[in-house]
């Protein structure tokens, strides 16, 4: 059961009928496998948690948390969380070792590396996954090939070359660049490394998956030391939805019958979990086309069917944002309110937090529908930074993408 309704050009679905079969991939124990993993890494550190609390009080919500993304790795966006986990996980099932027994520098083992060093990793990126995957092969000693959709940004391309890629734009949308991966991956031997599942290709996208829930696992600690045992509502961006799918089928884990409010935003032109809530058969719909957006990294048409599921039985609401949401976000937390802390998000990473705004400051009937008031305790996870300065500039500098009304 779902409602659909709308505010201006924001269109948005509501689940009615919250529930389903806890994802076991996403247990607690599956999860801190992989942040035991990754907290054997030299690098790893755990990403800042903003109070925003002149924001929340301005806003009238008891707190906004902003897990703040941008610190992680080095590597300005989460994820690197992915690829880490995803490549070690793949490495452990050609050695036949099991992840619990391997730390960051077993594989830099001379003996290691000798058998791990001719493997070539190759995917499909906007940006953030391929450099996470570049940087993670090559501190694995291993190669790596990137492809990214028409319209990629230069700067992006420049970052996933220097993480030690061989890295090229082309011709395609996202969703075709990623079975050019797949064809190449056959053709050559190569390992696919791709952050969506489909047909026969589900293993690594789950440990993808399981990877980008270290954040999430770090924000409940987090949170515990502030004193909140659990979020009420949950903001939460979606490109092919295996981040949103994962933070969310862990928390379903966690909290059982009270799982937060989630709200689920995305790109129009690319709302392809919108998309499939709104047909509301239970399957999941892809968008085609262009996909344009400034939101690079939600720029994907087909969600990751594994973690769909997930979206389908627990999320609150499914959200088709124009793009001046994202820069409303963007420029709300370039500018912090008071003694709050300045947060750099990108165009992907701020979207949650330009919706939240939204949805307090505008004639809207979704805000009492999702029940965001003073009692509020609000949780976003901005996924990237400045990925691409010059534009980051132009929305936050400039003005670029106001909201026309
Ligand atoms: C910054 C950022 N946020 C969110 C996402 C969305 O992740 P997913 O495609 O798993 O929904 C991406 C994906 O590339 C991203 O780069």
């Amino acid at each position: 059961m779902s409602m659909k309704g709308n505010f201006g050009e924001i269109e948005y679905v509501i689940n009615e009928s919250i529930g389903g079969e806890l994802p076991k991939y996403l247990t607690q124990e599956e999860v801190k496998k992989a942040r035991n993993f990754h907290l054997s890494m030299d690098e790893y550190q755990a990403t800042p948690l903003a109070s925003l609390d002149h924001l929340a009080e301005a806003m009238g919500v008891k707190k906004i948390y902003i897990k703040d993304e941008s610190y992680r790795f080095g590597l300005n966006a989460f994820k690197g969380l992915g690829g880490t986990y995803s490549i070690a996980r793949m490495l452990c099932k050609k050695l036949g070792v099991d992840i619990k027994d391997a730390s960051f520098s077993f594989f830099n083992q001379p003996e290691v590396q000798e058998k791990i060093k001719d493997m070539v990793f190759v995917t499909a990126t906007d940006g953030n996954h391929g450099r996470g995957v570049a940087w993670a092969a090559s501190k694995l000693g291993c190669k790596s090939v990137v492809y990214m959709p028409k319209g990629s940004s230069e700067i992006r391309l420049q970052a996933i070359k220097n993480a030690g890629a061989e890295a090229s734009i082309t011709d395609l949308n996202y969703d075709d660049a990623v079975r050019l991966a797949n064809q190449q991956a056959k053709e050559n031997g190569w390992f696919i490394v791709q952050d969506t599942a489909w047909e026969g290709y589900e293993d690594i996208p789950v440990w993808i998956t399981q990877g980008y829930t270290t954040m999430a696992d770090e924000a409940l600690d987090q949170l515990q030391l502030e004193g909140v045992d659990r979020p009420t509502h949950v903001f939460l961006q979606a490109g092919v939805g295996s981040l949103a799918g994962g933070v969310l089928g862990y928390y379903a884990n966690v909290f059982k019958d009270n799982v937060p409010v989630t709200i689920i935003a995305e790109p129009e032109e690319a709302n392809c979990i919108y998309k499939s809530a709104h047909v509301g058969d239970g399957e999941p719909h892809n968008v085609t086309g262009d996909l344009n957006t400034i939101m690079a990294g939600l720029a994907c048409g087909e969600p990751n069917p594994i973690t769909w599921k997930v979206l389908r039985d627990f999320a609150t609401a499914y959200v088709s944002c124009p793009d001046y949401i994202a820069a409303t976000g963007m420029r709300m937390l370039a500018n912090p309110m008071g003694k709050d802390r300045k947060v750099v998000a990108g165009e992907s990473g701020a979207v949650g937090a330009g919706l939240l705004y939204t949805l307090m400051q505008s004639e809207n009937d979704l805000r009492e529908k999702l029940g965001l008031n003073e009692e509020s305790i609000i949780l976003c996870f901005n996924t990237e930074g400045d990925t691409d300065p010059v534009h980051y500039r132009k929305v936050v500098c400039e003005g670029k993408n106001p909201q026309l009304s």
